[in-house]
C-alpha cells in the first residue's frame, strides 16, 4: 500500500472517530441509528377497509414458501385498538423485523396510516431498504394504491433506513 493511501485511510478513520465522539455522526450518516423505517400513507378509503386489506395480505403471505421471493414469511400478531402488529423474516439472511401499522380516519374522509418496521437485531444499522420494503410490499401486493387518486406516501432517510435508494421489488 502506498504511503499516501495509508495516510488517507488513517485520516478517514480519525475523522470518523472524532465525528462520532462529537455526536456528528448524523452529518455523515443520514439514516436512523438502528435499522428501521417509519413511513406515512394516505388512502382514499375508510380505515376499516384499509386495515382489513393489510391484515389479509399479511395472512396471505404467512406461509414459508419463498419461491416468490419476498412474498412469504410474514406473521400476523393481532390488533390493539386502531393498530395491527406483525413481523417478517427476510428470506436471504433470516433477519427478523417487527412491524406495526396505525390507522387514523381523518376529517378529510381519508385513511391516514403510520407504518413502522424495525430490525429485531440490535446491531443492525444498514438493511438495504428491507424495513421499508417489508411495509411497502404489502401495499404493492394488495394493490391498495392502485387507482387511488388520494394515495400518498411520505418518508425520509432520517426516519427510514436507505429510503431514497430502496427499490422494493417483490420478485427479486
Ligand atoms: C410500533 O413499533 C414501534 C417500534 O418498535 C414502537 O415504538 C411503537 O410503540 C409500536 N406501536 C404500536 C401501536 O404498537
Ligand atoms: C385499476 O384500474 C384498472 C383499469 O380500469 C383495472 O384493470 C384494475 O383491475 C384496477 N385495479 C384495482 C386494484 O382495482
Ligand atoms: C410526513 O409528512 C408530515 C407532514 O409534513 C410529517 O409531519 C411527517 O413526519 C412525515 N412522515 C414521515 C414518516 O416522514
Amino acid at each position: 500500500m502506498g504511503c499516501c493511501k495509508c495516510c488517507c485511510i488513517l485520516l478517514l478513520v480519525t475523522v470518523i472517530i472524532i465525528a462520532g465522539s462529537l455526536g456528528l455522526f448524523s452529518a455523515f450518516f443520514p439514516y436512523p441509528s438502528h435499522a428501521s423505517c417509519r413511513v406515512d400513507w394516505v388512502f382514499g378509503k375508510s380505515c376499516s377497509t384499509v386495515k382489513s386489506t393489510f391484515i389479509s395480505q399479511i395472512k396471505k403471505w404467512s406461509h414459508n414458501d419463498c419461491s416468490l421471493k419476498q412474498q412469504c414469511n410474514y406473521e400476523y400478531l393481532g390488533e390493539d385498538g386502531n393498530a395491527i402488529r406483525g413481523f417478517h423474516v427476510t428470506p436471504w439472511m433470516s433477519f427478523v423485523d417487527r412491524f406495526n401499522f396505525t390507522f387514523t380516519d381523518g376529517d378529510d374522509a381519508l385513511c391516514h396510516v403510520q407504518a413502522i418496521s424495525e430490525s429485531a437485531a440490535s446491531y443492525a444499522i444498514i438493511d438495504f431498504g428491507v424495513n421499508y420494503c417489508n411495509l411497502r410490499n404489502l401495499v404493492i401486493g394488495s394493490k391498495l394504491d392502485e387507482n387511488d387518486s388520494y394515495y400518498k406516501e411520505n418518508s425520509t432517510n432520517s426516519v427510514c433506513t436507505m429510503y431514497s435508494i430502496a427499490h422494493c421489488n417483490l420478485y427479486t
